[in-house]
Order: structure tokens, then C-alpha cells, then sequence
């Protein structure tokens, strides 16, 4: 197969972002959009498929009929069964992140995917960033030593508003859960992928806004097995000038390390002096970031592109469903916690990193 014809169902904020990736993936072709709200689904079919408002169709089943793969791009409680009816159809299936509402959920989607054998791949696009991809890589640096600790706060005006305009975030019955399960998701996962598998979790949450159900704040403390330890801070207020921002602080003996901004950085570092080499700092961001990670071989910042050539060479993609259930397990154990004052929970991964 060297052309995927591709589905995307949900065609809101991050359908539309995927819709951009899509088009500079090689091989890829949106063949046919859906959404409860039909206009939305019209404009991007206008936009981003080559058939124009003809990709159009009436509902799931008939997109799954017209496709290799698709994007499961809605709120995330309608997530579950559209993954099922992709696992049953043998499609190639990318779903947004949370996965599900609980864990439960999650664990049957990842199970359906496997017994179904599909390529699957999840919306934890973070892996891909070349900031979060040059920090992994100088925190592993041997003169570094281990690592000790991790300050991560994100933060963002609750989403319900600005530039995401979506109610369903408000609403525990559609989303889930939220700023952790929500938006965090993907800090816990990225914190593990940094320090390696979560021991145990303790956390305390706060709900200021008073949507019943939609956590608005929350620490996280985490324990690697390696001793490591990191404070997650997350938090959903009403400052309209901060759209989603992370700032990560990584402690080692040797090195300390910092990032401001998702993708392009700026990423610093200050390593002293050791046995392995003289002290090394710097500081980068945009295009000298991109090319230091190229220095280093780091690659692959385009998870569409990287989902799209995983489904025509049938080989498994990144992240898939497996790595978004151990992130899953973590806000379940977090907001477990919470909900028993704060008691730690251990974490054991599900499988072996
Ligand atoms: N990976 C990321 O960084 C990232 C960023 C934003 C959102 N997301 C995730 O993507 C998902 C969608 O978020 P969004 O910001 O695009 O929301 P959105 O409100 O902008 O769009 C969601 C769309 O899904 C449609 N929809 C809902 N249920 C449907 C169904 N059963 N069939 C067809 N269409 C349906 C809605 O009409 C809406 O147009 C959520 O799970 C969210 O957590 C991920």
C-alpha cells in the first residue's frame, strides 16, 4: 500500500491540527470527515480533502467504510466505542488522548486493539516535541549522574474558553475528569518517560471553578523505581493570556536542566565539570534547538507523518495504546489518591518499560 486513505471523526480543534499534519505525511489522504456538528465537517473536508464536501459523510460507520485509518478526534467519551468499531473494522486507528474517562476503559481499548492486530497510536504528541526530545536526551548524559528531581508545573486558562471554546470540558459525563486526566495526561506520561517507572503517586486536588468533577488543580508527587523523585503542579485558571505553558526544572547531581515551551523550547542546561568532560552549558530554542537535536540523531518530530508510515508499512507506531495506558494508570492512582486525602499509592508498571 503506498496511499492510506484516511478518516477523521471529530473535526474540532485537534481534528484540525491533525487534518495539518496529514498533509505534509507522505501517503496520506483524507478521504472522509465526520462530526455531530455538520458544519464543522464541511469546512474541513473543504480544506484539508481532496474531494472537497463530498469526504462528508453521515456517520461513523460510513467513514469506516471509506478508509485504512482513522482519527478518533471527539470529546473523550465517545472515544471507547468508536476505537471498537475501528479495532472490529480492521482499520488502523489513531485516538486522542485521554483514551477514556477511567482506566477500565482504557485497558478494553488497548485490549481490543491488540486482539485486532491494528496499528494504534495515541495523541501523547509531546513525545514528538523536539524541546521534551533534547531534554530526555541530555538528562541521560552519563557525566549527568542520576537524576534526582523534577519540578513540573503546567498551567492554562480552563479550557472552556479562549481558544478551545469547548463546554464538553466542563462536563465530567463527556470528559472525564480535568486538569489531570484531561490535560495532565500527558505530563504524566512524559514524566515517566523522562525518569523511568512510577513507584508510587500521592496527590491533593482542588475543584475553585466548582464544576462538579472537573479537578481545576493538582499536585502530583511521583517516585520512580530508580529513587527519583518529581512534583507535578497542574492547574486551570482564568488568566486568558496563558494558553497551555510548561516549565520543567530536571535536578542531577552534576546538571541542571530547564524547558519553557512545548515544542521549540527554550531548552537550558548547566553541567559541571566531571571526570567524562569540562562544564557544558547552554541555552536553545526554534531552529538552534532543532539542529542540536539533529547533532545529537534525534528525529521524527511529526506524529502524523510517523502514524501514517506505521500504518502503510504495518508496523507498530508511537506512542501507541500499551504506553497510554501505564499514563493512564498513574492518573488513576493520582486521582485515587485525592480522593483518599492524599495517601500514597503504588504504581507497578504494567509492563516492563
Ligand atoms: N493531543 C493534544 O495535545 C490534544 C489537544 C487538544 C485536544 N485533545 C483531545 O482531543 C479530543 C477533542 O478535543 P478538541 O479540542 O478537538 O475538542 P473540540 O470540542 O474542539 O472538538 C471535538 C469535536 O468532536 C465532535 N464530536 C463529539 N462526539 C462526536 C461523535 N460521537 N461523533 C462525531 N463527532 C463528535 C464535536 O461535535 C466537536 O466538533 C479530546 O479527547 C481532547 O482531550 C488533545
Amino acid at each position: 500500500m503506498t496511499e492510506l486513505r484516511v478518516g477523521i471523526i471529530g473535526c474540532g480543534l485537534i481534528g484540525r491540527s491533525h487534518a495539518t499534519g496529514l498533509r505534509s505525511a507522505p501517503g496520506a489522504r483524507i478521504v472522509a470527515v465526520h462530526d455531530l456538528d455538520v458544519d464543522r465537517a464541511t469546512r474541513l473536508a473543504e480544506e484539508f480533502s481532496p474531494l472537497g464536501p463530498e469526504a462528508v459523510m453521515a456517520g461513523p460507520d460510513e467513514v469506516m467504510a471509506a478508509v485504512d485509518a482513522v482519527y478518533v478526534c471527539t470529546w473523550t467519551s465517545a472515544h471507547p466505542a468508536l476505537v471498537a468499531d475501528a479495532a472490529s473494522a480492521g482499520l488502523a486507528v489513531f485516538c486522542e488522548k485521554p483514551l477514556a474517562k477511567t482506566f477500565d476503559q482504557a485497558r478494553e481499548m488497548t485490549a481490543a486493539v491488540a486482539m485486532a492486530g491494528v496499528v494504534n497510536q495515541v495523541g501523547l504528541v509531546l513525545r514528538h516535541s523536539p524541546a521534551f526530545r533534547l531534554l530526555r536526551a541530555m538528562i541521560r548524559r552519563p557525566e549527568v549522574g542520576p537524576i534526582m528531581n523534577v519540578v513540573f508545573r503546567d498551567d492554562q486558562y480552563l479550557p472552556t474558553q479562549g481558544m478551545y471554546g469547548s463546554t464538553w470540558r466542563g462536563d465530567v459525563d463527556k470528559a472525564g475528569g480535568g486538569a489531570l486526566l484531561e490535560h495532565s495526561i500527558h505530563d504524566l506520561d512524559l514524566l515517566e518517560w523522562l525518569i523511568g517507572p512510577i513507584a508510587d503517586v500521592s496527590a491533593r486536588m482542588g475543584a475553585v471553578h466548582g464544576l462538579p468533577g472537573i479537578d481545576d488543580q493538582a499536585t502530583v508527587t511521583l517516585t520512580a523505581q530508580s529513587g527519583a523523585q518529581a512534583a507535578l503542579v497542574s492547574v486551570w485558571h482564568d488568566v486568558l493570556t496563558r494558553p497551555s505553558q510548561r516549565r520543567v526544572e530536571v535536578f542531577a547531581g552534576k546538571g541542571y536542566f530547564s524547558l519553557e515551551g512545548d515544542w521549540h523550547g527554550p531548552v537550558g542546561y548547566d553541567i559541571a565539570e566531571t571526570e567524562l568532560g569540562p562544564p557544558n552549558a547552554d541555552r536553545l530554542e526554534g531552529h538552534g534547538l532543532v539542529d542540536r537535536c539533529r547533532e545529537l540523531g534525534l528525529s521524527g518530530f511529526q506524529p502524523d507523518a510517523d502514524f501514517v508510515s506505521s500504518a502503510l508499512d504495518r508496523r507498530p507506531a508511537s506512542p501507541d495504546f500499551r504506553l497510554a495506558l501505564e499514563a493512564h494508570r498513574l492518573a488513576d492512582a493520582a486521582y485515587r489518591s485525592a480522593a483518599s486525602g492524599g495517601v500514597t499509592i503504588a504504581t507497578p508498571p504494567l509492563r516492563s518499560p
